[in-house]
């Protein structure tokens, strides 16, 4: 049985297939039309998938989207009267989300095909039900906690469910406007970061606060009964979509979330790009401490309904690895399965998943255990991408591959490391990842200077063979898709400078032989040159969407200053002489730091 998932006009559009209740193949559409967090139709994610099985829209029997727009009607009706002056938007939105609804014209039409030839059953599932599934259906539990949190998906920002069999049953909404992750938005738009997915760049900067404004903005959002309540008199009244546009070509905006008072109480707010002040590292400080407080507060609350030792997790501030690092000692969670793809991406799988087991009835069958979902690229495609940026391949083993690459990042080398399939979800997990040595101290700053041009405070990740974890950081829980960040034991500190934050934790990725062999055999053989099981990790970018295939990867080490790419078998060694960049494509030796 074939079902097609989709996430559809909302941020970071994608489509996922699902073969007898196992997932394929999934990919955000930003990675085909290279457009960040694109939110319109994913019409090149369709295609994707539909090759990825050899299957013609025709064969596909169920379509799922996970988005509802007549869920929680009743409630944005209300809301709408409350606010006469978003009457007029409200009317829009409707009738904008009517015309996207006709899922059949828009696959026809993507897909250039008769409407008459399309079978399928259509499923429209809530968006943060999508969100569970997405987890729950992917872990390997047959009973345990759902909890879903973002900024808004259905006019809900907060869902928490118990999660048994097949079926996940909703204990709990929390409404709009109230959200954590408006929270998020409008505190890190006053600090200066005004981009739709900016939100990591500002837990990132929170260590670098002080314990300034913690009772401040505490009072911004207040914890009830299990729930929370935001005071609306710090936010711009936002309308039903929270504040976040999509455009016609599928830009996803954001509109200023603070109010005057904001600016009352604590000054001008910082203009993107310009010097960040210590008023608002306090800011982005207190802003983390609140969110993790009221984080726990809710989890601890699903805990007493549902007690259960394990959770299943979804939702954009799900990838807020800081607080998900500390919830094994703030609450009686024992293990987390957390969506690699937490975000909106993630709900094309997980309206899918949702209708083969809980609609269709059919049994569980497979863990996800690895996020390798994307497409892969033959050794000749390859060959003719070296080709037409001009380079020579020549192919080594494997034995020979890993050991070269090893010695050149024991060297100090920066290389892009290209490899199998493309992850599922916003990390870079080994296949489409820049690595470097993790104990070099200017390691971060060769980085940002010529590849990756970050801000200065965002740290780079550890990659760990996962069973050295325990000897590296201070919690052993595996986190083999980087959504936690633990603390780095003392004696460790140095040997991971490049990766150690400045309160000394990393947000780590967990590799197993298992489930990725090349890279942990990668990581192993580092390991064996420098007693370091440890590669410092970074997406294959630069300011765009992750590369996806072998030209924009090539593309991007020709454009930047990496030193080295390991494409498939194939390593391409750059020289910088004279300001020059000589290209060859002899096997690396290892050059002294
Ligand atoms: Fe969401």
């Amino acid at each position: 049985m074939l079902i097609l998932g989709l996430n559809m006009f909302h941020a970071d559009a994608s489509a996922a297939i699902i073969l007898d209740g196992k997932v394929e193949f999934a990919i955000a559409e930003e990675r085909l039309n290279r457009h960040k967090h694109f939110g319109g139709f994913p019409a090149l994610a369709v295609k994707a998938c539909l090759d990825a099985v050899g299957a013609k829209i025709s064969d596909v029997e169920h379509v799922a989207v996970g988005q509802d727009s007549d869920a929680n009607l009743a409630k944005k009706v209300q809301y709408a009267l409350a606010n006469p002056a978003k009457i007029l938007n409200f009317i829009r939105l409707r009738q904008r989300k009517e015309a996207m609804r006709d899922v059949r014209s828009l696959l026809a039409k993507a897909l250039d095909v008769d409407v008459s030839q399309l079978r399928f059953q259509e499923h429209h599932l809530e968006h943060h039900i999508a969100h569970i599934a997405s987890a729950y259906y992917c872990s390997p539990w047959d009973k345990s906690a759902g909890f879903s949190y973002d900024g808004s998906g259905d006019f809900v920002s907060t869902m928490v469910a118990r999660c048994e069999g097949n079926e996940i049953e909703v204990l709990d909404r929390v409404f709009l406007p109230h959200s954590l992750g408006s929270l998020y938005t409008m505190i890190g738009e006053f600090i200066g970061y005004t981009n739709y997915g900016d939100e990591g760049k500002v837990m990132g900067l929170a260590p670098y606060g002080r314990d300034m404004f913690c009772k401040e903005i505490s009072k911004i959002v207040m914890q009830k009964n299990g729930g929370f309540q935001l005071d609306l008199s710090y936010f711009k009244s936002l309308g039903s979509n929270q504040g976040m546009q999509v455009l016609r070509d599928g830009t996803v905006r954001l509109a200023r979330h603070f109010s005057d008072r904001m600016e009352k109480q604590f000054g001008k707010p910082r203009e993107p790009h310009t010097e960040i002040a210590q008023r608002d590292m306090d800011l982005a400080h207190a802003l983390q401490h609140r969110f993790e407080e009221i984080f726990f507060h809710l989890l601890n609350a699903l805990h007493q309904r549902m007690p259960a030792d394990y959770l299943a997790m979804a939702g954009g501030c799900a990838l807020n690895s800081v607080a998900n690092g500390k919830l094994f000692e703030r609450t009686p969670f024992r293990q987390t399965y957390i969506q690699p793809a937490a975000g909106d991406e993630g709900l094309a799988i997980g309206a899918a998943l949702h209708t083969y087991h809980s609609v269709l009835k059919q049994p569980r069958r497979v863990e996800l255990k690895n996020a390798y979902l994307g497409p892969e690229f033959s050794d000749s495609r390859i060959q003719s991408a070296l080709r037409a940026g001009g380079l020579e391949s020549h192919k080594v083993d494997r034995a020979r591959l890993l050991d070269s690459v090893a010695e050149q990042i024991a060297a100090g080398k920066v290389v892009g490391w290209f490899q199998g399939r493309m992850e599922w979800g916003p990390r870079a997990l080994g296949n489409r990842s820049i690595v470097a040595h993790p104990g070099l101290p200017d390691m971060k700053d060769v980085l940002n200077a010529r590849i990756k041009h970050r801000e200065w405070f965002r740290p780079f990740a550890p990659s760990i063979m996962a069973d050295h974890q325990h000897e590296y950081f201070e919690h052993d829980h595996p986190s083999p898709f980087m959504l936690h960040v633990y603390k780095i034991r003392p004696e460790k500190r140095k040997a991971l400078c490049a990766v150690n934050h400045v309160d000394d934790t990393g947000r780590l990725q967990s590799v197993t032989r298992e489930e990725n062999p090349l890279y942990y055999d990668l990581i192993s053989s580092f390991y064996r040159k420098t007693g370091i099981p440890v590669i410092l990790n970074t997406s294959f970018n630069e300011n765009e969407p992750i590369v996806c295939t072998p030209e924009e990867a090539i593309d991007c080490f020709q454009r930047t200053r990496m030193d080295v790419l390991a494409i498939g078998p194939h390593v391409v060694v750059k020289s910088h002489q004279n300001g020059e960049t000589a290209l060859t494509t002899s096997v690396p030796k290892a050059e002294s730091i």
